[in-house]
């Protein structure tokens, strides 16, 4: 698909047909993720695809799916025929700059200007939703407020973070997160040329609806919701 297609198109689905994802299109999807970009080639990042159905119902459960249901969403956590979570090692970070060249010249290991694992396990998820509508899919992220509960439930070691949960599937009608009302904000407020320019951006919320806002638009009428 064209890459242009493929970012026009993507947008978290929070609805999906019941039918398998073919493993051959999960493959491919993660083989882009896993060679996203990542601090000193580190690769701390981590992927869990999970189709089987009661541990699929367990996440969903974990995520409360009951809370999206009683907001009229559709149950799409249980309901997508698999999830990625995508997981991030700090530790691999630190082990990685704990290497010879990334020492500092007195041998101690950087201080870490921003966590670099987080950038990096944004960047793959990017790819996965980004691969998935190149797939002829969709996908949607969601957060799962216990992570310990994620944890035992996966078996996901204590040096590794899961962000959340991709839901993967063919997409159907879905109902739209109320979020989107607020619309996408102007260029001339996300966008700086040269420097920081104070009467474009300001702080943020405080200018955020001044000038016209663009809904997304796919024909789908958004709704409230706590998304
Ligand atoms: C870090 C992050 C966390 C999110 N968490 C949730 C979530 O828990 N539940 C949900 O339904 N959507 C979640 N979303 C989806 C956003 O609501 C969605 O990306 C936003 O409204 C823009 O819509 P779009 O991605 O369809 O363009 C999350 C998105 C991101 C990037």
């Amino acid at each position: 698909m064209d890459f242009v297609d493929v970012l026009r198109k993507r947008r978290m689905v929070r609805n999906y047909r019941p039918d398998p994802v073919p493993a051959e299109s999960i493959e491919r999807i993660l083989d882009a993720a896993r060679k996203a970009p990542s601090a000193g080639f580190s690769q701390g990042v981590s992927f869990i695809v999970v189709t089987e159905e009661g541990t699929r119902r367990a996440i969903a459960d974990l995520a409360q799916e009951s809370s999206y249901v009683a907001a009229g969403f559709d149950p799409w956590i249980s309901g997508a025929p698999a999830h990625i979570v995508v997981a991030t090692s700090e530790q691999a970070y630190h082990e990685r700059y704990q290497e010879p060249d990334k020492l500092k010249p007195d041998g101690s290991e950087i201080e870490w200007p921003i966590p670099y694992w987080w950038v990096d396990a944004g960047a793959a998820l990017m790819l996965v939703l980004l691969g998935a509508v190149n797939e002829g899919m969709a996908a949607g992220f969601l957060g799962v407020r216990s992570l310990p509960g994620l944890r035992e439930l996966l078996g996901i070691p204590e040096t590794v973070t899961p962000l959340g949960i991709v839901t993967l599937g063919f997409p159907l009608p879905d109902r739209r997160s109320g979020s989107l009302e607020r619309g996408w904000k102007a260029q001339d407020q996300v966008v700086h040329y040269e420097r920081w320019q104070p009467q474009r951006g300001a702080s943020y919320g405080q200018e955020a609806h001044s000038n016209p806002v663009t809904k997304p638009e796919d024909g789908l009428p958004a709704s409230r919701g706590d998304v």
